[in-house]
């Protein structure tokens, strides 16, 4: 992104989106549009109009439901979301703990199951929920699709962030834009190694925002 590009998406502080009343209610975890992520995304959506999003870690589809409204602004648009079809425990490079029960997780599935189909009879988009672990789908998924836009925010394991990487890396075209949130490791793009891309942070939201410049 360009710097003015970068200043701008950083300079929004609201949003017009109109989330519909049936969305936003049955809350696990209170869920405030106010957020000053919710800003930053439309403003990058505003400026650079991505046709095809994939988010990784659907959770309670708000994000989706964000992005799939500001998808419908400029149609047609394909949304892909992932989220495991199981509870998870703890993730360790290479290897996944899964809970034996959760009621809570029972609870979340059926918010996003509720929050996806509600979409799906009223976008005009093309919406795609994946229920599975990124590591077995996201090679597959990138192979399918090219992204305008990926939202990293499933695992936020270092190993694991640098392995979806090397797929980004040989999947994405020059123009993708991916925000991996929540980074637990900084600089973690000195892991990512290459000079194809260009990496902002945002030390106040904790993201990483990294675009393909050159192939
Ligand atoms: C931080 S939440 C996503 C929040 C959502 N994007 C939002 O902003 O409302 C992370 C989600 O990623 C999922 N997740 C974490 N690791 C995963 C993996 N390896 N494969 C699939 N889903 C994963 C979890 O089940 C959880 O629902």
């Amino acid at each position: 992104m360009t710097k003015e590009n970068w200043k701008l998406i950083q300079a929004s502080k609201s949003v017009s989106v109109e989330i519909p009343e049936k969305l936003a209610q049955g809350k696990y975890r209170s869920w405030s549009i106010e957020n000053a992520t919710y800003p930053k995304f439309e403003k990058f959506f505003q400026i650079r109009q991505p046709r095809t999003v994939l988010e990784c870690g659907t959770f309670e589809a708000r994000t989706t439901v964000f992005f799939a409204k500001l998808l419908g602004r400029f149609k047609p648009g394909v949304l892909i979301t992932v989220d495991s079809p199981l509870p998870l425990e703890s993730e360790v490079p290479g290897k996944i703990i899964f809970k034996k029960s959760d009621p809570h997780f029972e609870k979340v599935r059926e918010i996003k199951f509720k929050r996806l189909q509600w979409l799906k009879n009223h976008s005009e988009i093309q919406i795609i929920f994946f229920e599975g672990l990124i590591q077995d789908c996201l090679e597959l998924i990138l192979r399918s699709y090219s992204f305008d836009f990926v939202f990293e925010d499933a695992s936020h394991v270092a190993q694991v962030l640098e392995k979806n990487w090397r797929l980004y890396n040989k999947y994405c075209q020059v123009g993708s834009v991916i925000c991996f949130d929540d980074v637990v490791e900084n600089p973690i793009w000195l892991r990512f190694n290459t000079r194809d891309w260009i990496f902002r942070f945002d030390p106040e939201l904790n993201q990483l925002w990294a675009e393909r410049l050159s192939a």
